[in-house]
Order: C-alpha cells, then sequence, then structure tokens
C-alpha cells in the first residue's frame, strides 16, 4: 500500500527529531522541507496528501486555492494559533487543524520567567559575574508580592498564569470577552474591564488570541490609561501590541518595561540566525537597544512535553482526517456553539 506523503514547511532541527520518533506508530512519509511555505514555494506540496505547517507560514487565499488545486485534504497546523490562516478562503477548500493545547504550562511558566528576568535582572547578572563584576547596581527590582497582575485572556494560558501570580502572592485583575464560570467564583482573580485592568495593573499580560477585536489592543490610548512604569508582557501573538505606540511608551518612561515573546513582524526574523546580517526592520532594531526590553524568539511554547504533544496531536488529527472521523481540533471561521464539529462532525 502506497505511503501517505505529508509535505512539511518550515522545520526546524527539533521538530524532524520529535515528529520522526512519534511517527514511528504512524508510518506516514514525511519530507521535511526548511522552507517557509508561501506562494513561492507552495508548488512544493504538489504530489503530498497533507500538508504541515507553522505560525509564521504563509497560509493566504492563494496559497490555499494552489494548495485544493493539488487535492491536498488538510492542512495540519502544529501549533495553537492560526491567524496566519485564511480561514474564509479555506472553508469548503481545505480542512484545516490545529493542535490547541500542547502544554498551556510552557507558556504560562515563559510568561513567568520574562516577569521575574526584567524585574530582577537575572539575564544582566550572568554577563555582569563573567566579567567578574560582582556589584549590583541597576538591578533593583520589586517584591511582587502584593502587587496588581492585569491578564488579557483568561483560557488555558491565562488561567494556569493566574495560578502562579497567585502563588507569589499577587491580586490578579482579569478581562475577557468569555469570562470563565469557575474563575469568576473563585478568589484566584476578579473580572474587571480593561479601563480598570490598565488603572491597576503593575504588570500586564496578554494571553487572548489575536484577531480584529484584539488587533493593537496595546495601542497609544491602552498605553495613557496604565500605571506608570507598568510592565507589559506579551506571549501571545505579536500583533496585540502597536509596537510604534509601545516604543513612544519606552521613551517617555510611561512603561517601565516590556517582555516579548512575540513581535508583530517576526515572520522574517524569529526563528532564524540573522548574526551574520543586518536588521533592516528599523522597529525590530530600536525595540533591541532598550535595557528594559526582553525579547525571546516566540520559544514560550518549548518545551519537550509541548514537541512531544504537537508531533502527537498533529499526526492524530491527520489520522483521524484519513479515516473519516470527526475532526476534533478543525478549524473555520464559522465555528460557533452549533458547530458541527462539536456534534462529532466536521466543519464542512
Ligand atoms: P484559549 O483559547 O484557551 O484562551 C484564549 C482566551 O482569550 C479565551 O478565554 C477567550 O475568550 C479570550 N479572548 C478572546 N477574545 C478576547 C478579547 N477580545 N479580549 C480578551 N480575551 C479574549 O487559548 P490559550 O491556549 O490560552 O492561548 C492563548 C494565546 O496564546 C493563543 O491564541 C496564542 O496566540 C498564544 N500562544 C502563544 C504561544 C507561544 O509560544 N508564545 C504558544 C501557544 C499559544
Amino acid at each position: 500500500m502506497e505511503k501517505i506523503k505529508i509535505a512539511f514547511f518550515d522545520t526546524k532541527p527539533y521538530d524532524k527529531k520529535s515528529f520522526t520518533a512519534v511517527n514511528e506508530d504512524f508510518g506516514y512519509e514525511i519530507k521535511y522541507f526548511k522552507n517557509h511555505l508561501n506562494p513561492d514555494t507552495v508548488s512544493l506540496a504538489k504530489n503530498y496528501d497533507f500538508v504541515c505547517a507553522f505560525v509564521n507560514d504563509d497560509l493566504s487565499g492563494e496559497v490555499i486555492m494552489s494548495l485544493a488545486e493539488y487535492n491536498i485534504g488538510m492542512v495540519a497546523m502544529r501549533c495553537a494559533g492560526y491567524n496566519n490562516v485564511d480561514l474564509k478562503t479555506a472553508y469548503q477548500n481545505i480542512h484545516i487543524t490545529r493542535v490547541p493545547a500542547y502544554s498551556p504550562y510552557a507558556v504560562a511558566e515563559h510568561t513567568v520567567a520574562l516577569m521575574l528576568s526584567l524585574n530582577r535582572k537575572t539575564h544582566k547578572a550572568y554577563y555582569r559575574i563573567r566579567d567578574n563584576n560582582f556589584t549590583i547596581n541597576g538591578f533593583l527590582g520589586f517584591d511582587m508580592h502584593g502587587k496588581t497582575a492585569g491578564v488579557i485572556g483568561t483560557g488555558k494560558i491565562g488561567r494556569l498564569l493566574i495560578d502562579i501570580l497567585n502563588g507569589f502572592g499577587m491580586k490578579v485583575l482579569a478581562y475577557d470577552t468569555y469570562p470563565n464560570k469557575e474563575l469568576e467564583k473563585s478568589a484566584k482573580a476578579v473580572y474587571v474591564t480593561l479601563d480598570k485592568l490598565y488603572a491597576e495593573s503593575d504588570i500586564i499580560s496578554l494571553n487572548c488570541p489575536l484577531n480584529s477585536k484584539t488587533y493593537h489592543i496595546i495601542n497609544d490610548d491602552a498605553i495613557a490609561k496604565m500605571k506608570d512604569t507598568v510592565m507589559i508582557i506579551n506571549t501571545g501573538r505579536g500583533p496585540l501590541i502597536d509596537t510604534k505606540a509601545l516604543i513612544k511608551g519606552l521613551k517617555t518612561r510611561k512603561i517601565g518595561s516590556a517582555g516579548l515573546d512575540v513581535y508583530e513582524e517576526e515572520n522574517d526574523y524569529f526563528f532564524e540566525d540573522f548574526s551574520q546580517e543586518v536588521i533592516t526592520d528599523d522597529i525590530l532594531a530600536r525595540l533591541i537597544t532598550f535595557n528594559n526590553v526582553l525579547i525571546t524568539s516566540h520559544q514560550a511554547f518549548f518545551t519537550q512535553e509541548a514537541l512531544l504533544n504537537i508531533a502527537t496531536t498533529t499526526l492524530n488529527n491527520i489520522r483521524d482526517f484519513r479515516e473519516g472521523k470527526a475532526l476534533v481540533n478543525e478549524v473555520c471561521y464559522k465555528c460557533d456553539d452549533n458547530c458541527r464539529k462539536l456534534k462529532g462532525g466536521r466543519c464542512f
């Protein structure tokens, strides 16, 4: 019997390692392409049965329609977010699945790592000590205990983050368009309006998805409503923050510090080695110059447990499609409470 063939885009060594190991139980033929998926590279997917793509692949309408022409039945996203997929074009042309939760712990924990590093400057202490400089000037932090954190988005990651922040003895204010009922009843956090969250939080964390309502949710207006020297952490998606407004806030010292695991225009840079190149993105270059900004390259998800879950769920999604089963991890632009998927079917 001919093997099922998967065209795997934007491959990194760790992807290949985890997928190759998990694929031993599935037996698919996986071709690992280093290229990003985009209109120039989509033809590589010809003669394959499935495409596997990641956060910075381009799944615009043009690419989707090419994949549909090549009779690709499904794109298996190996990530949670799908803001890079033109779902409207995909509807009734190609199924899209994702990995809704691979390790919310990984992202919540990385969010806290950014907070602690920015507060206590451990990333700077490391370099100072290597230089035999044992001074502590400039490393003055604050007790997180007793401070107020504002969490925007109380889904899987946001709720775990709240648990950790509770452990520090922080007061937590939360905002979500769909408040979680259990959280609402608990003493862990108080749901408030965005304005109140901005006005009272010492640290603000973005844990909501990127969509038309959350695009640039942190902009000039929002920043103006925040406490002076607020810390902003974004492990959600880059475009949640208007980066120009963030830079303005950092320059005026309104924003005390920022921890960014994601960046608006990250596609060209994140996950790649530019150590021998010139950064031509002036906004990213400016962000990097701030001594109170800590950028990580979309690594919040990156734990052993997450990689194993990503590979297992992605290949399971492909198997479910092959076997005609319901696609529990399908996404489409029409998904709502009456979704056929929820009734054990497929979006279309
Ligand atoms: P989730 O779907 O469990 O929770 C998202 C929450 O955001 C939901 O409660 C939803 O109601 C809320 N939300 C939606 N629109 C909102 C709005 N306009 N304002 C406030 N809240 C809103 O998702 P999960 O797993 O907690 O992930 C959150 C986001 O984290 C993902 O969408 C993804 O963009 C990002 N992420 C980042 C990773 C990284 O490596 N940096 C890895 C995984 C996810």
